[in-house]
């Protein structure tokens, strides 16, 4: 999830480029850049400079820009561009208009040729992107045929040639024209901005899928990813829908759609305040998080679940798919929530693709002297993928001759580069300590993985088409659950005091019930565990009593009746149950003290409906209790020291 900012006016825009950058820092940043032109004021100056490639001119007063887009970028975050800036002896000052990009990266390591803007080959045009083009590959080797190269190994970088090819080889085309020809053309996610000094008085914006505002000034504009770099400047907005692009000018805007037909976009009046933006509004980093999970879902989806082909395209292991499939063993490493997701992981794979499974903490695997060789398959799970003990697992599989599959949010990280072959999460930046869209988006890879693996091999054609129709309804139930949170609410306020908890849960909700009890331990600081619910018997069941809230994961599947026995055992002996239940299930509610529902789903998807209200439930029981939840104490976002 980039930020994108942009600027048409009389300020000078570097500066105003920077400080929007900063307002949006807050959605994650691995690089940084900004490229202006001045159009119409200059500063004087007659000095040339080289700025990482493209041609720097400051022109002399009132000379028109015919030199180009100016581009400053770098890897690292705001500071370092700043610092870029102020090395670069002015080369970017006097210019009023310019676009900037903080980066997430989703194709392409963080680095300097990678960081946007991205420029056409002769520097004329500049353009920043903030989504996912899905057929970047196959546009890239059509411009290749034009004799287009390309300086990095983003998906972004197609747009910015593509605009250049129809805008020089058809007849009579215009900057907006060559916009709209190269939008018609790709698919997937975008909200881009554009500059050229082919016709250096316009910034032309786009948006499908990624957000795009734009702030109405007095006679200046400002654009970005979402409010954040805008309300500090004018209150007065105009949200971009899919499918639209807008044409701006000093003198004005024009909001069209794609296929050209104007639109009519009314002004909003912004009402809220800077700190309430990077939060969406929500008090939190973790609830906003819980709450992006229906996008997110789409998002790791997106291009991967191809439900009318029938199929599912992982690029990231597409060359490896038929090795993965005659692994002998597939070993599964990782740490906390990431370890909980491999969990889950274990049930898909071997239910799926028939394929063995065995997983193990990171931290277990390498100091104990484990059986792993060539034909196995090491599969490392890790949000931010630098956890030195999934590092260090990874790279002792590797020495031994095992292939590493890597599961990683956080592009071009260390793990993500050392493993063989991989597959991006694409939750976004996770700022919230305790993990939660990330867990959901491991869930929904490992089981794009199991499904991958097993089609054609252990699941019948009908099974693999049910089973895409079931991911490509999780965002509309997880939805659901969500609407619910003021349900959740009120649970959390009569177990808020508890000292214990214990969570139980069989077969697939077994690692919930372990992900449940991490998400209250780590953030409201009060003991928790999970357990396989037939294990009870064997242990935790004298524990229970009055004082310790057991929460159960109760779903309508095949260990069902099991389940209710478990609560009956829990009752027996003066336990307090809050049940996660399938929606109309009216027997539950007459066992358990409180119960939380989720729509009704096959097994296998039930982890991605049951962990939402215990994420919520942590959530409540932690901020009722006064704690900093997205601080919470004693831990770190990434561990990475061992
Ligand atoms: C989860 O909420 C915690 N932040 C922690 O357990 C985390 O899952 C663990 O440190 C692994 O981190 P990783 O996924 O970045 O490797």
């Amino acid at each position: 999830m980039c930020g994108i900012v942009g600027y048409i006016g009389q300020q000078e825009a570097a500066p105003l480029l920077l400080k929007g950058l900063q307002r949006l820092e807050y959605r994650g940043y691995d690089s940084a850049g900004i490229a202006v032109q001045s159009g119409v004021r200059c500063d004087g100056l007659g000095a040339t400079g080289e700025v990482l490639g493209v041609r720097c001119d400051v022109l002399g007063e009132g000379m028109k820009d015919e030199a180009g887009v100016r581009v400053v970028k770098r890897k690292g975050n705001v500071a370092s561009l700043g610092e870029a800036l102020a090395g670069s002896n002015g080369a970017v000052s006097g210019a009023t208009m310019g676009i900037g990009h903080m980066r997430w990266a989703t194709h392409g390591d963080p680095s300097d040729r990678n960081a946007h803007p991205h420029v056409s080959a002769d520097g004329s045009i500049a353009l920043i992107h903030n989504g996912i083009i899905e057929n970047h590959a196959a546009l890239r080797v059509e411009l290749g045929k034009h004799g287009y190269e390309f300086v990095s190994d983003t998906d972004s970088e197609v747009l910015v040639h593509l605009i250049d090819h129809l805008w020089k080889s058809i007849p009579f085309m215009n900057f907006e024209g060559a916009v709209r020809e190269a939008l018609s053309i790709v698919d997937g996610a975008y909200g881009i901005c554009v500059i050229s000094s082919r016709e250096p008085d316009k910034l032309l914006v786009a948006r499908n899928g990624s957000p795009l505002v734009i702030g109405v000034g007095e006679g200046e504009y400002f654009v970005a990813s979402d409010a954040a770099p805008i309300v500090e400047h004018t209150r007065r907005v105009v949200y971009l829908s899919d499918g639209e692009m807008g044409v701006i000018t000093r003198d004005g805007y024009t909001v069209k759609s794609i296929g050209n037909i104007v639109c009519e976009k009314g002004l909003t009046e912004l009402d809220f305040d800077l700190e309430e933006i990077e939060k969406a509004g929500f008090e939190h980093f973790m609830l906003k998080e819980i709450f992006e999970q229906p996008e997110v879902m789409q998002d790791v989806m997106r291009g991967r679940v191809r439900l009318d082909e029938g199929r599912i395209q992982l690029g990231g292991i597409s060359d490896q798919l038929e090795r993965l499939r005659e692994a002998k063993r597939i070993v599964i490493c990782a740490c906390g929530t990431s370890w909980h997701a491999g969990l889950i992981g274990e049930y898909l794979i071997e239910e799926f693709a028939r394929i063995p499974v065995e997983v193990d903490y990171a931290s277990e695997f390498r100091y104990r002297s484990p059986i792993v060789g060539p034909g196995d398959v090491m599969i490392v799970i890790s949000q931010s993928g630098e956890t030195a003990d999934t590092l260090a697992a990874l790279r002792m599989a590797k020495e031994k001759g095992a292939m590493v599959v890597g599961i990683c949010n956080v592009v071009g990280s260390t793990i993500a580069r050392e493993t063989d072959c991989g597959m991006y999460t694409h939750a976004g930046p996770e700022i919230g300590v305790a993990s939660t869209k990330a867990f959901t988006a491991q869930v929904i890879v490992l089981t794009m993985l199991a499904l991958a693996l097993g089609k054609d091999r252990a699941l019948s054609d009908a099974e693999f088409i049910q089973a895409l129709q079931c991911l490509s309804s999780l965002p509309e139930r997880v939805k659901r659950i969500l609407g619910c949170s003021e349900q959740i609410r009120e649970i959390a306020e009569a177990y808020k005091d508890a000292k214990n908890f214990l969570y139980l849960g069989r077969g697939y909700n077994f690692p919930v019930a372990l992900e449940g009890a991490l998400k209250l331990k780590e953030i409201s600081y009060i003991h928790a565990e999970g357990y396989p619910a037939a294990e009870m018997k064997h242990g935790p069941i004298a524990l229970i009593d009055e004082e310790m809230p057991v929460v159960v994961i109760a779903p309508k599947d095949d260990t069902y009746q099991k389940v209710l026995s478990n609560i009956q055992e829990v009752k027996a002996r003066g336990g307090r149950v809050i049940a996660i239940a399938t929606e109309g299930d009216e027997e539950i509610r007459e066992l358990a003290d409180h119960v939380m529902y989720v729509p009704k789903g096959k097994a296998f998807m039930m982890p991605l409906l049951t962990v939402i209200p215990l994420q919520l439930l942590s959530y409540f029981i932690a901020t009722l209790r006064g704690c900093d939840v997205d601080r919470p104490r004693n831990l770190a976002k990434s561990v990475t020291v061992e």
